[in-house]
Order: structure tokens, then sequence, then C-alpha cells
């Protein structure tokens, strides 16, 4: 009895010690199994008188039942175990705040030429797109440079190795040469914009070798100064968002343009601060003016027939003037910081007033 009382206790310490399902198994099987202590002493019964039997065999029974109370317990403790821990190991915590993201930001540059879309979009403009590397013809003959102009040197231009058919290739020093290409495979009426990179071998505080340009083009009969300097008010107005800004065309000379002129916008700078609209002063802006004939002829249209004007802007200057950035090279710089300042998130509108 008293040995009974013994092996009990050190069964029910072991379950209590068993702290996952298979520990518990083995106990099970080493007390009650084929071979288990329990099953032992049950077998041995037989062995004994009928009164031992009677006592003997109650109390072992007793022990049998307590036993297996006890695992049938511990298991049910052990399974709900189970299961609480994988509800904790899985539970989503929603008070853990959201984990930071960071979207991509629109270059100045990309934005500008958008601005500079929009705004002559309702004026009838498409787009149209020519290849960064061009060749003399595009760039320049056709364009009525003299074959002595300064731009045709190398410390100007950069010239590629190659040669298509024996003319020299070059990097486009403008976006003048679309121009020529439009006209060339439309007929008027042409009203077209063309933005895109350009090139020109100079690195110095105001100018990189690379830089954008917006190109314009419009060509049709009966098309004079008047229409030029209409258009191009309502898109500096428009692109600085000034009612009535001042502004000038100043005679100046491009050899595909005649007469030429240079859009200059009033200004003033006083104690530091450079403010657009106001004051006595004037900044240069872009440069402009009426088709020229040799122009026209080279693309084969007849200069008594089709008149036309166009215009080319630089859009890292109109950029820097309308958002205040102060040094060109940071635009091309890749510092992330930067275009996360003055860049612009895919959501922002523009109306040619902002
Ligand atoms: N191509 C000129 C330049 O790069 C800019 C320009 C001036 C374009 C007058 C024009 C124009 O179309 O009419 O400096």
């Amino acid at each position: 009895m008293e040995n009974l009382d013994i092996l009990c206790k050190k069964i029910i310490s072991k379950i209590d010690e068993a702290d996952d399902l298979n520990t518990l198994n083995a106990v099970r099987i080493d007390y009650l199994g084929k071979k288990g202590e329990i099953t032992k002493l049950m077998k041995e019964l037989t062995n004994l008188t009928h009164e031992e039997k009677k006592s003997y065999g109650k109390n072992i029974n007793t022990l049998k039942v307590k036993v297996l109370d006890s695992i049938e317990n511990k298991k049910v403790y052990l399974e709900k175990k189970i299961i609480l821990d994988n509800i904790n190991k899985e539970r989503l915590d929603i008070t853990l705040p959201e984990r930071s993201y960071s979207s991509g930001h629109i270059h100045p540059i990309s934005h500008t030429i958008e601005e500079v879309i929009e705004i002559f979009k309702p004026m009838g403009f498409s787009v149209a797109e020519g290849p960064d590397i061009e060749d003399d013809f595009h760039n320049f003959t056709a364009l009525n440079f003299p074959p002595d102009h300064p731009a045709r040197e190398m410390h100007d231009t950069f010239f590629l190795n190659e040669s298509n058919n024996g003319e020299k290739l070059l990097m486009r020093t403008h976006t003048s040469p679309v121009q020529i290409r439009v006209m060339k495979d439309n007929e008027p009426p042409i009203r077209v914009l063309a933005p895109g990179r350009t090139y020109r071998c100079d690195y110095d505080i105001t100018h990189t070798p690379m830089f954008h340009q917006v190109e314009g083009l419009v060509i049709d009969k009966k098309v004079n100064m008047g229409h030029l300097k209409g258009c191009l008010t309502t898109f500096v107005e428009s692109f600085f968002g000034i009612n009535n800004l001042p502004v000038r065309f100043r005679p100046s000379y491009f050899p595909f343009t005649e007469p030429s002129a240079e859009v200059d916008i009033g200004c003033q700078r006083k104690d530091g601060e450079f403010k657009i609209g106001d004051g006595g002063e004037w900044l240069e802006i872009l440069g402009c003016g009426m088709v020229h004939h040799n122009v026209l002829k080279a693309c084969g249209l007849d200069p008594n027939e089709y008149q036309g004007f166009a215009f080319g802007v630089g859009v890292e200057r109109i950029a820097m003037l309308k958002y205040g950035i102060t040094d060109l090279r940071m635009f091309f710089d890749c510092d992330l910081r930067w275009i996360k300042h003055y860049g612009f998130s895919f959501l922002d509108k523009f109306d040619g007033n902002n």
C-alpha cells in the first residue's frame, strides 16, 4: 500500500513535469503500456490469494484510474497550450505603426516640360520628337547656319567619330533641328512643340554639357509677328502665373529666323531678393523669330505661300526662375535630398497658374 502511494506520487510528478505530448505519452507507456509498471502489478495479482486480491487489486485499480485521469487532464492542457501558443505566435498586431515607404518624385525638368506642353495644348500644339544624335544638315545647314558659324566648331559642339554617309554626326546643340524634320515630314498647317535634351561643350556654374530645351514651330498661310507675340506673351504669363507680366520683344539674331527676337520679362532684383513681374529690370527668357525663308526652302516649302514663327526655351532656366532653384548643376547630380525637396509628386496638379 505504502509502495503504491510512493509509486503514485512518482508517476504524478512525472506527469506534472511532462511539458509536451511526446513526453507525456512516454510516461503513459512506462506505467500503463503492455510492459508498463502498473500493468505488471496487475498481472502479478493472479499470484495473490483471494483476500489479498480484493484489497490490493482495488488499490492498484484506484492508482490506475488516478494515473489515467491525470494523464488525460495533462493531455487536454498540453493540447490547449499548443493551440494558444500558435494563436499567440500568429497574432496580427494591428496596433503596430505602418511601415513607412517613400514614393518617388517627378524631376523638376520633367514637370516643367509637362507644364509648358499643357500651356500650349489649348493653342493647338502637339508634341514632336527628334533624335539626340543629329547630322550636320538638320542641326546647322538646313537651319541656315553659315559655314563659318562658331557653333560648327569643336569647342561648342560634340562631334561624333562616325559619319553619316560622309556627313559629320553630332550631339544636337539645340532642339531646332526638330523643326526641319517636322516641316519635311508634314504638310502645313503645323503647330508643334519639341521638348528634349540638347548638348554643348560647356561646363561652369551656369552651363552643363547636357541641358533641355522646348522648341516651338508654327507654319501656316498668313502667320505674322503678331501671332508670335500673342502666343509667347500668353505662354510667359501662364507659366509664371502673372497676368499682365511685362514682356519685351528685343531684336536679336538667329540664323534660322528673320526677324529674330529675344523675349525678356520684367523683374526686380533688390536686397538680394529676386522678383518676377515688377520692377524696371529685364530678364531674358527665350529666343524666337519668323522662320527664315531659307529654312522654309530647305524643307521644300514655298516662302511665298507659307510663313511661320519659331521659338526655343531653355527648360532649366525657366524652372530655376519659377521654383527658386539656384544651382543649375544640382539638376543632374542625382541627389535624392534635392529631388525630394524640388521634385513633384505625381499627384501635384498644375493648371498653368501655380
Ligand atoms: N535654337 C536656339 C538656341 O539654342 C533657340 C531658338 C531661338 C530657337 C530662336 C528658335 C528660335 O526656334 O526661333 O539658342
